[in-house]
This record gives structure tokens, sequence and C-alpha cells, in this order.
């Protein structure tokens, strides 16, 4: 049931508890709303793990302001659509949405609807022109505004927007705009995202990244440091350190230190920690050095997701991205000498514009030659301002359609017979809890990141053995044996 406004909202909000580092962070002050009514937050995630953490950063930095989450969007007081531009059909997905949440709006006055993400930090205030009836539009690198544009909105000053990027030179401190403390992707409070960098440089063609998320940031080591052994404190056991390109952390810091493999050490000795894992990895920075560290150190995860995008040269070329596929394969072959446990996804673009039937060619032959153990295939979608944008030899959509159905096909062959390699192995699970859909089984996941659902008895944040004995087609469903 929607909830009243409370008239004495004050027009600016108390600062938010996570701009401070833990130990100097005050309780939050008293909100009047806040401590006699709990406001209805709503927030739909689209796109990718930074995404999922923002949103989690955004719960956090309403909470303070009185805010919980609702499993709803008709319990709201506000409703976020965190949003994604990678392709087209992410933003369509926007749009349809909000076209249903206008009609919510025309039904609650006080219904506050806001946009945040990636096509927020794009389009700014001409967001505002297509959708006229959003309250408050915030881009990638200006959450932690969202509870003062709430103030604002609240105290009868119009719809806003804020979108510019975050400058280390404008003096505001780095935490700031990283940390999302407490923040946990994963229900159970067994796994927490950390955000290690930001932004990207690559300026890959076909790519918007760098357009939402803003030039590559390192966060400085210390402030990572601090806020894993916070989250391990609490019970969390395993770390995804998370980055739009995760391991060429540190290469904005003086003298390029320190880098990935540093920080991969750095976090692998805070005590009670089980597992590490990364996410996303540019083939182009995959070095000897990171590649030896992986070998030496046994609490990161055996699954790397790689994004290779092609498998002919001349499109990688074109792509800009940076590497040549026998740059690529070595590697591959480097980690699998490094780490024979290593489980290795992609991602892949089909129909990138100029390539040829041969060239998709290329990269199906890549798929056997790698055999991953799956990936994410996508048809390649034009977004505005990119490079890619612009060049003409389009291929059509429809045989972006086919080449994506041919890959896919293949690619299914393959995992399946991944998975099913695994028929009766011991896993190593790192135990979430009950299953979500079936609460009299455990789940968990694998180092390979592969679920598992299993009989048995298990405290959730422990490493357990579990024998595979069915394999399904993303799944494994098997037995408890005994703690490791
Ligand atoms: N068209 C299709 N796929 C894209 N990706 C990124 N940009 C585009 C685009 N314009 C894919 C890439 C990337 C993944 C996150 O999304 O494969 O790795
Ligand atoms: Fe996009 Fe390329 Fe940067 Fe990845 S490396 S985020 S694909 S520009």
């Amino acid at each position: 049931m929607p909830l009243p406004i409370v008239q004495d909202t004050p027009e600016t909000l108390p600062p938010p508890a996570t701009a401070l580092p833990p130990a100097a962070r005050p309780r939050p002050a008293r909100v009047l709303t806040a401590q006699t009514h709990p406001l209805g937050l709503f927030v739909e995630t689209f796109g990718c793990q930074m995404n999922a953490h923002d949103t989690e950063r955004l719960r956090e930095l309403l909470e303070p302001h009185g805010y919980r989450t609702v499993e709803s969007e008709e319990e709201a007081d506000l409703i976020i659509l965190n949003s994604c531009d990678i392709r087209e059909k992410s933003e369509h997905k926007l749009m349809s949405q909000l076209g249903r949440l206008k009609e919510l709006k025309r039904d609650r006055q006080d219904l506050l609807l806001a946009v945040a993400g990636c096509v927020a930090q794009v389009e700014g205030d001409k967001f505002l022109r297509k959708a006229p009836y959003v309250d408050i539009v915030v881009g990638t690198d200006q959450l932690r505004r969202v509870p003062d544009m709430v103030a604002k909105v609240k105290s009868g000053q119009g719809a806003q927007v804020e979108n510019a990027f975050w400058d280390p030179a404008d003096g505001l401190d780095a935490d700031n705009a990283f940390v999302g403390a407490s923040a946990q992707a994963d229900h159970n409070g067994v796994t927490a995202f950390v955000t290690a960098m930001t932004g990207c440089d690559k300026k890959c063609a076909y790519c918007i990244v760098p357009f939402t998320r803003g030039k590559e940031r390192s966060r400085p080591l210390p402030s990572i440091l601090e806020e894993v052994t916070m989250l391990v404190a609490k019970g969390v056991r395993e770390i995804m350190l998370i980055g739009q390109t995760v391991n060429t952390y540190g290469l904005d810091f003086p003298g390029h230190s320190p880098n990935f493999s540093d920080l991969l050490a750095a976090v692998h000795d805070v005590p009670g920690l089980q597992r590490i894992r990364f996410m996303t990895s540019h083939p182009r920075d995959m070095t000897d050095q990171l590649i030896a560290t992986m070998g030496a150190l046994p609490k990161v995860c055996g699954h790397l997701h790689l994004p290779v995008q092609a498998g002919s040269n001349r499109t990688l070329a074109r792509m800009g991205r940076g590497y040549t596929r026998e740059w690529y394969v070595e590697r591959i072959q480097k980690i699998r000498a490094a780490r024979p446990d290593i489980s290795i996804t992609t991602d892949i673009i089909v129909g990138f514009p100029g390539e040829t039937e041969a060239e998709f060619g290329e990269t199906m032959a890549l798929l056997e030659e790698v055999r991953f153990d799956n990936l994410f295939s996508f048809a390649f979608s034009e977004r505005p301002g990119t490079a890619a944008a612009d060049f003409t030899d389009v291929v059509p959509p429809e045989e972006r359609k086919a080449r994506l159905n041919i890959l896919q096909a293949r690619q299914r062959q393959y995992t399946r017979a991944f998975m099913e390699k695994h028929q009766d192995a011991v896993l190593e699970v790192l135990v979430d809890g009950p299953s979500r859909f079936d609460p009299t089984v455990l789940c968990g996941k694998t180092q390979q990141n592969i679920t598992v659902n299993f009989t048995g008895n298990a405290a959730a944040g422990t490493l357990a053995r579990v024998r595979v004995e069915q394999v399904k087609s993303n799944t494994f469903f098997g037995t408890l044996l005994q703690d490791v």
C-alpha cells in the first residue's frame, strides 16, 4: 500500500553514511520520515554487473533516508529503473517499462520515478523530452546525489538531472565515487561485488561503454582492502572484483603501480576470505604476470571470462580490440597451463559491419579451437556515437540473426559436453544456503561458477564437497559428501 508523504521531509537530507570510510561513519541522522514511515523503494536493474552493484549502492544510499526495498512497484514510493545502453534492445526494454509506469504514476501523484544508469548518463536532460513524467535522471557517476535529488523533487523544485562524470581532479574522495560499502550482490550475504575500477579507455568501435562509464579510474588499493575486510567481518566469503576492464587496474596510477596482480595478492591475504573472482577482463591486459599470479593464488577461482568478440584478425582490427586471434589463443594456452582447472567463457559479436561469411567462419573455427565452456553471443547493434555506427558495410539484420543461431547451436553442444564431463565428479562448492526455487535443497557455486543444488546439511558460507549425480543444462544436482 502506498505510504503518505510526510510534509516535514527536510529539503536537504542528511549526508549519506556511505560517503565516509566505515570507521568514521556517523549513525544515520534522524530523519522523521524515515523513522516514522518507511518509504517503499523498488529498483529494476538492466544490464551488467556494474549496474547490479550500482543498484545495491542505491539501496544503501537511500536507506538512511527512510527507504526500504519493497517487492512490487505498487508498494513503492520511489521506483528507479537502472538502465543499460549496450544494445538497442536494452533501451527498448527501458522505454516499454517506462510506458507502463507512466500509467501507474497517473494514479499515484506521490510516486517518484527515476531513471539511473547508462541511458541516463548518455542522455541527461534530453531524456526528459522523451519521458517528461520522469522526476529524476541520474548518471552512473552521480548516484550519491540521489537522496538530495529526491528531496529537491519532493520540495517542489521540479525534475532533477545529474549526469556529469566524476573526475579525480575535482577533489572528491575516491571512496565517495566507488564505495558500495556493505552492498551485497547476492541475497545470501556470502558473495559481494567490490568495485576495483570504473570506466574504459579502450574505445572498441562498437561499444558505448566509454560514453556511459567515462574514462578509466582505478580505486586506491587501501580503500578496496578496507571494504573487503569489512565485508568478510560481516560474513562474506567470496568477493567479485568488478570493473569494465578490471585487469587494467592501476594503469592510471603513477608508475602503473599497484597493478591488478598486486591487487589480487593483497585481497588474497585478507583472513577469512575463501574465494576471489573478477570480471570483466580484457585479453590485451592478460599479462604473463597476471597469469602467473592466477596460478599461484588458490583463492582465485578457476573461472575466467575473457571476451574475444571475433575470430577473424581483420574484424578484430576493425573493432579496435588491440590483439590478434593468435595472441588470444596463446593467452588461453598459458592460462590453461598455469591453471588446469580453469573454465573459460567469452563474449562474441556476430555480424559486425564488414564481417564476411568467411570471417564468421573464422569465429566458428575459434570456438572449436578454444572450446569455451560457455559464452554470451550478440548480433551487432549500432550504438549512436560509436565509430561502428558510421560504418557503411553493414551486415543485414536477418544475416546477423542467422549467424547468431548457427553460433549458439554449436556452443550449446560444447557447453553440454563441458557439463557432462562432471557426471559423478566431486566438486568444491561454496554454500549459499537453501535454494530459492526449492528450499528443501541447498545451493551453491563451484569455482567454475556453475550452480549446484544438493541434498545434505551445510552452513551458508562454508566450502562443501558435493558429488554430481545429475547434469542439467546449466546446473548440477548432487549430494553433500563432507565439509572440506
Ligand atoms: N552490439 C552487440 N554487442 C555488443 N556488446 C557490446 N557492444 C555491443 C554492440 N554494439 C557486447 C560485447 C561485450 C558485451 C558486454 O556486450 O560482446 O563484451
Ligand atoms: Fe567496451 Fe571495449 Fe571497453 Fe569492453 S574494452 S567496455 S568492449 S570499449
